[in-house]
Parts: structure tokens; sequence; C-alpha cells
């Protein structure tokens, strides 16, 4: 006797449900994905009870007439492919013709539909899969779909549904994500007839963030827009101090698809490597168009993991992006006096009274200290390092009055001196800076040791009688696996029997210790396998700087801050630390006139 039965319709159905509906937010996905295929203009969400209850949505667009309303609810019913190269080259939301065959099969089904031309519109409903009525109905252009009862027959699914609110969170991400990339569509969503979002078709892609993430975050946000033969990058992106503690605002869309990608998130971060303060997440919401061939999204059930056929390539594009956007910028952080909170920006402010000052800055011979007692860099830098970087500040013999500008990064500056010895504090335009001398020193100390590794030219420091190194099993093999990298990182191995190897030189910024103790690091890392090697440069790079740069509480003259600004001035990111604190802030000289109440 055969024991292998063919599945019933209504079975195979449910199993396919099972994959395309993971949650009520499915559905309201999927249905908003066929009115964005629909054309439509508006879009109405309406939900009850977390989309358990009810989930209706209204949209404007072409709608079906009869024939097609019927085998809309089929399943493999699509007009969206017709050949298999249509496969390979998808440029609708939709393509597999099972949306709404699964969602029909597992919930109570109404469809309202009418096209243009039509007199009146189509009505069918189903249950569990099931017509049970048809008939003409009267409406305007476009589709009404209403699931009322999700998961009624598949019990299992609806006990794994999470709390309400988590549920609904889900359900707002959806719309929320296709709003803030059709500025051109409006967006309604409400919940229990409350109005949860409104998002009205705007002009452009800022005023419809605005609308949506609100208009604060929204004014600070950096316009991306970049095209190449593979690819075009659209969007915003966040200035670096405006990043956020979660990843709730970082939202990826590729040929119009929203997606989650962890190779161009990456990318992003890429962007925003050094930049960004520890655990701290950018906004971003960012539209790639490539070309279908190049895009296979028929990857999963859910349509929201893709493959690119060059993602190496695109991801280089994106994060390159991002590195122009954010230089191309005056990030220089405002102090608002008035709630002490940090704004971004560097307007100055019309009603902007005072004259610049005419003082001229203090000479070196007023302040006491010499360069080498107050600028203690011994411990880490080796002798003819020493002299060098002694040199270099040396080579300003003149008193400085003011910083030139040498690129338009930093404003034009006058610096008055060193408070606490911490901050300078110089006169800008419309202002005063704020700059934390080891947070500015760090980041010129970090691009100039980023440049080192990048061109291979660290400078090494022979270690005369080498350290002795003895390893774990799991060591020995790593070290074997990445002497050369190591090498070019400085440090230079070289075996010595068994497990033990001697270490002949390391990077030229460290004493020696210091460097044998950044090669545990190291070691540590790649042995618990968290992080590449290539991860690491960047950890080793930022404590190069971190500990080559000038302390707080070094005493430093004009001509050593003076020295250290033109240097910032020259890097490529001169607003904040490698770790992504701030190098400077700047209070308005509107914000103190309002704090001496000498303005309304
Ligand atoms: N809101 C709508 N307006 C007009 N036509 C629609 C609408 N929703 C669905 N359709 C039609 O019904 C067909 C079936 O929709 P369904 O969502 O099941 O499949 P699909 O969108 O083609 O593919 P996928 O399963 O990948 O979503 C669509 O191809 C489209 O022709
Ligand atoms: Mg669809």
């Amino acid at each position: 006797m055969s024991e292998i039965n063919i599945l019933s319709e209504d079975l195979i159905n449910k199993i396919a449900a099972g994959e395309v509906v993971e949650r009520p937010a499915s559905v309201v996905k999927e249905l908003i994905e066929n009115a964005l295929d629909a054309d439509a203009t508006s879009i109405i969400v309406e939900i009850k009870n977390s989309g358990q209850d009810l989930i209706r949505i209204t949209d404007n667009g072409k709608g079906m007439n009869e024939v097609d309303a019927r085998k809309s609810v089929l399943r493999h019913a699509t007009s969206k492919l017709k050949t298999v190269e249509d496969l390979f080259s998808i440029g609708t939301l939709g393509f597999r013709g099972e949306a709404l065959a699964s969602i029909a099969a597992i919930s109570q089904f109404s469809l309202i539909t009418k096209q243009k031309d039509q007199l009146e519109g189509f009505n069918l409903v189903l249950e569990g899969g099931q017509v049970i009525s048809e008939g003409a109905i009267g409406c305007d252009q476009g589709t009404t779909i209403e699931i009322r009862n999700l998961f009624f027959n598949t019990p299992v699914r609806k006990k794994f549904l999470k709390t309400d609110a988590v549920e609904l969170r889900h359900i707002i991400d959806v719309v929320t994500h296709y709003a803030l990339l059709h500025e051109s569509v409006d967006f309604k969503l409400t919940h229990e007839n409350h109005e949860l979002l409104n998002a009205p078709s705007m002009g452009d892609q800022r005023s419809n963030i605005a609308s949506i993430y609100g208009i604060s975050i929204a004014k600070e946000l950096l316009e991306i827009d970049y095209e190449d033969d593979l690819v075009r990058i659209e969007g915003l992106i966040c200035k670096p101090l405006n990043s956020r503690n979660d990843r709730n605002q970082q939202v990826l869309f590729v040929n119009n698809r929203w997606v989650r990608s962890k190779e161009l998130t990456d990318a992003v971060y890429e962007g925003y490597k050094s930049r960004l303060f520890v655990n701290k997440h950018p906004i971003f919401v960012l539209s790639l168009t490539l070309n279908p061939h190049n895009v296979d999204v028929n990857v999963h059930p859910q349509k929201m993991e893709i493959k690119i056929e060059q993602i190496n390539e695109v991801s280089k594009v994106v994060t390159q992006s991002v590195i122009k956007t954010l230089e191309k910028h005056n990030l220089i952080p405002l102090m608002d006096v008035e709630s002490e909170a940090l704004t971004m920006g560097a307007e100055v402010r019309k009603t902007y009274t005072f004259e610049p000052s005419q003082q001229t800055t203090l000479k070196v011979e007023e302040t006491t200290a010499s360069y080498s007692d107050s600028y203690d860099l011994g411990s880490y830098v080796t002798p003819e390092e020493e002299v060098i970087e002694k040199g270099d500040y040396n080579k300003i013999s003149e008193p400085v009055k003011e910083v030139e500008q040498i690129v338009e990064k930093l404003p034009h500056m006058k610096i008055f001196g060193q408070v606490h010895k911490t901050f300078f504090v110089a006169e800008t335009e419309g202002g005063v800076l704020f700059i934390d001398q080891h947070a500015a020193h760090e980041r010129v100390m970090y691009e100039k040791f980023m440049k080192q590794f990048k061109d291979a030219s660290v400078s090494v420091q022979e270690l005369l009688q080498g350290g002795v190194l003895e390893l774990t099993a799991a060591e020995k093999v790593l070290v074997e696996e990445n002497i050369e990298e190591l090498s070019v990182m400085g440090f230079s191995i070289e075996p010595f029997g068994g497990n033990t190897f001697i270490l002949k030189s390391v990077p030229s910024v460290f004493g020696r210790l210091q460097s044998r103790d950044l090669f545990q690091v190291v070691l540590h890392e790649l042995v618990i396998g968290r992080n590449t090697l290539q991860e690491l440069k960047e950890l080793i790079i930022t404590r190069m700087a971190c500990r080559s740069a000038v302390m707080a509480g070094d005493e430093l003259t004009i001509n050593e801050m003076t020295k250290i600004l033109s240097d910032l001035q020259k890097t490529d990111f001169p607003y904040t630390c490698p770790h992504g604190r701030p190098t400077m802030i700047k209070t308005e000289a509107f914000e103190l006139e309002k704090k001496f109440k000498r303005c309304g």
C-alpha cells in the first residue's frame, strides 16, 4: 500500500501561510507592498487589537477586474511574473503570487476592488481560503482588503504571538518604513480608531522624515546622493553626535524594497568608524538602486533578505559615500547654554550683536611651562620620534596670533589659552569654542597612525633583546596564520622552536612594555575570535593614538595649542576623537546674550 499522500490544497496553503505570515505585521507588509505595486498614492491601514481582530488596508491603486480579483486569491497567481527570465530581474515588490492566498487561508478575508473605467466594484469574501460569497458592490477606485480573526484556524501560530504591544510595534515599523521611502504616497495608520501615523505625501525626503521621525531629527540629517555605474545611493544619515542608543532608526531599501542586510549595515558603520561614541548607533534612511539583474530577492519567504551579486563593491561605495558626506559638513556641536544640551550645527545666528574681539592672543612667553615639561610624551615615544615631534612643534617659533583656516572644516579662530589644563578656549565667529585638548590631539594622532598603516609604513622599533613569547597551541596556530599581517602592523615575530616565539620588533610609538602588553591584547582577541585582524588594527591604532596624545592635565603653550589645532584642521574628520567624543563645542554669543539677559 502506498504511504505517500498528495497534500490537499487546503493543507498546502496553510503550510505556505506559515512561511509568509509570521505575525500580523507580515500581513500589513504584504498588503502595503501590493498597494505600492498597484501604484497607489494613498494607503490607509486600520488595525484593531494589534492586528488580531482586524487589519484593513485601503488603497487608491489601479484595482482589479472581477476575473483577476477571483484569481488573486489563488496560489501561484500573479500579474508580476510572466517568464522565467522575469524572475531574475524583479522590479516589483511581489512576484510569487502567494501572499493573498496565504493570508486568506488563515483568516476571514474580504476583498473589494474597482478599476478606473468600471461602473461598479467587486467584492469577494473567503473564510479559511474557501469562497463564501461574492458579488458587485459600489466603491471608489482601488482596493480594500479586510482581514479578520487572523490565525483563527492555526491556533498554534496564534499562541506564539508576542504581547499586543510588541505585535503593534512590528506593524508600526512596517508602515513607518514604507512611509519613509515613499515620500509621494500618503500613509495613515490607526489603531482602535486612534491615529498612530500620518505621513502625508511630501515634496522631499527630509520633510517626509520630519513627519515621521520629527522635525528636530530631520533637520539635523545629512543628505547622501551618489551615483556610479554600479549603484545609486540616496537618503539621509545623521551627524555622529546625533546618533542613538539603539538601532531603531536605521532603514535600508534596495530597489524600493525594505531589506535587512548585515553587509550593507556594516558598510554604513564602517563609514562612521572612529566618529561614533561607543555603543552609539547612527540614524540612516538609505535607498540603493541597483540593476535588478544583480539582485536576487527570491531568498526568503518574507522577501526581506536579498543577495547582491557585487556586494563587496557595493559595500565599499556605501562606506565611501558615508565618509564623504560626513567630511563635507561642518560638525562642531553647539552648546545650548540654557538647557545645557548639545545640538549640532554651526550657523551664525542673525541676532548676534557682538563685534569680534580686537585683543591679541596670549604670547608664548606669557605661559610659564616649556614644551618639554608640559608635554610629556616620553614614556610612549622613542627618542628619535620625540625629537621629530618636538621639532615639529618648535617650528612655529613666532607667537601665533590666529590659526589660519587651512581647510574650511574648522572655523577661523583666535586662541585665548587653556582652562583647567584640559580645554583650549578660542574666539570664533559668533561665539566661543571650547576644545578638548586630548580629544583633538587624539584625532590628529589617530589619522597619522592610520595613514602609516594604510601606506604600510609603520615605523617599528627593534627590540634588542627580543621578547620571548610562550604561546598556547591555539595562539601558536593563530600567530603562524597571521604572521605576515602582524608584521605589517609592526609586530615582527620569529619562531624559536616549539611554542616559543621571539617578538623582534614593535610599533615604535610605544615603549617596550606597552607594546608587549598590546601584543597580548591582540593575541587574546584573535584567540576568542571576536575580531578579525582588520578590526584589531582599528583597536590598536585607537589605543596608540590615545596613548600618544596629550592628556588632560598637560599644560600647553600657545604654540603647542596652535600646532595641535592646525594639525587638526588637516585631518579628514576634526570633529570627534576616534572614540566619537567631540573635539570641540561652540557656545554662541547669542546664547551668552540670552544668559546675561541682554536680549528679549
Ligand atoms: N492592492 C492591489 N491592487 C491591485 N492588484 C492587486 C492588489 N493586491 C493584489 N493584487 C493582484 O493580485 C495578485 C496576487 O497578489 P499576491 O500578493 O498574492 O501576489 P504577488 O504580489 O503577485 O506576489 P507575492 O506573493 O510575492 O506578494 C497580484 O499579482 C496583483 O495582480
Ligand atoms: Mg504581493
